[in-house]
């Protein structure tokens, strides 16, 4: 079976090292392995206005920004098709067949949408565009006939449903659709890299984000206000490290060369924990060491990224060769999920002969 890998992030705010760290860099690993048939990257602007409706200016400037961000952290578009999900009307039309493979409380049920609807305080007026992104979601998946879908714990409710909606639909109408499965990032720090505040996720909304563009000044001044361990008061107490930030960072980011470069007296993490939990070492210099390793990551990523925004019209075509082609994968998909609903009257020369013959027999 081919190997068709489909991601997607909605468009509603610049990515940070939240997503750098959970989906950009296993999707760069598998980019980079290529150890895969077709991979796409979908920019879910639809979905964002599940629960943006009335906000279309704010989906409509995270386009580019998003697409800006994969090229700048270096997804390469000759090797993974980016498109925008709005411009692919497939996509709407699987969706409302899904519809009727899907009862309104198990839609309810969903866990991951049960949160976002008290997030949202929509309370008794849920939207019922809403509340059907996830069967949106089955379609993007499933057009593409995506069988790895990598992305973080929150989404394992939405393959779990997409997989019944992929049986129901097979059951009804015959073997269609290709079943999926989720891939998490490998690391568990990397699935979920809390705040700056040691809050469990970086958000916008919660304000504790290191940004795909902040400037080492910014960055810097981010990692001195990182949360460590409140009992670590003096250089020579004794530190926790799990739930400190920074080294939860170090965890995922650290790599070896960088003692070299940056912290010679130490030669890897272990040596460093050791140190910190004895007692003797103080918050600055961890922090210090983040901050050297952090902008490392960030700055040619934020110099690409402003590279591409003097080349705007570079990133419109690689979303529009892109959509061109997801495009006429996802019809490929509908044009058999017709055949097998039979809704293909016009496409099927067998069609009218069926019908000449059951009016004849009646
Ligand atoms: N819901 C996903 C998120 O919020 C984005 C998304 C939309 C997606 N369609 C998808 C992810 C299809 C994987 C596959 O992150």
């Amino acid at each position: 079976m081919k190997k068709i890998i489909l991601t997607g992030d909605r468009a509603t705010g610049k990515l940070h090292l939240g997503h750098y760290a959970g989906s950009i860099l296993s999707r760069l690993k598998l980019q980079n392995e290529g150890n895969y048939d077709e991979m796409y990257i979908m920019i879910a602007d639809a979905q964002a206005l599940t629960d943006n409706f009335d906000n279309p200016q704010k989906v409509r400037d995270n386009v580019l920004e998003i697409a800006l961000l994969y090229l700048a952290c270096g997804i390469d578009p000759s090797k993974v098709t980016i498109f925008v999900q709005s411009q692919i009307p497939a996509l709407t039309e699987l969706t409302f067949y899904y519809m009727n493979l899907v009862t309104l409380s198990r839609l309810l049920r969903n866990p991951t949408v049960k949160n976002e609807i008290k997030l949202r305080g929509f309370d008794e007026s849920i939207p019922s565009g809403f509340l059907n992104y996830p069967v949106s979601q089955t379609a993007d998946i499933t057009a593409f006939s995506a069988n790895i879908v990598p992305v973080g714990d929150d989404q394992l409710p939405m393959i779990e449903q997409a997989r019944e909606i992929v049986h129901s639909f097979n059951r009804i109408y015959g073997d269609t659709l290709v079943e999926m499965d989720a891939v998490l990032p490998d690391t568990k720090t990397a699935r979920r890299l809390p705040g700056i505040d040691g809050k469990a996720k970086m958000s916008k909304s919660l304000g504790n984000c290191i940004y795909l563009d902040d400037s080492n000044e910014d960055i810097k001044k981010k990692v001195m206000q990182m949360y460590t361990d409140p009992d670590h008061v003096k250089v020579s107490d004794p530190g926790k490290v799990e739930g400190n930030v920074v080294f939860t960072y170090l965890d995922v980011f650290c790599k070896d060369e960088d003692f070299e470069k940056y912290l010679p007296e130490y030669h890897n993490l272990d040596e460093l924990k050791d140190h910190y939990q004895n007692g003797g070492l103080g918050d600055v210099t961890i922090k210090k060491f983040l901050t050297s390793i952090l902008c490392d990551v960030i700055s040619p990523i934020r110099e690409k990224r402003q590279e591409l925004i003097n080349n705007l019209d570079y990133v419109l075509d690689v979303l529009k060769e892109g959509t061109k082609k997801a495009n006429l994968k996802a019809n490929e998909t509908l044009k058999m999920v017709r055949k097998n609903m039979g809704i293909d009257y016009f496409d099927n020369p067998n069609f009218l002969q069926e019908m000449q013959e059951k009016f004849k027999e009646n």
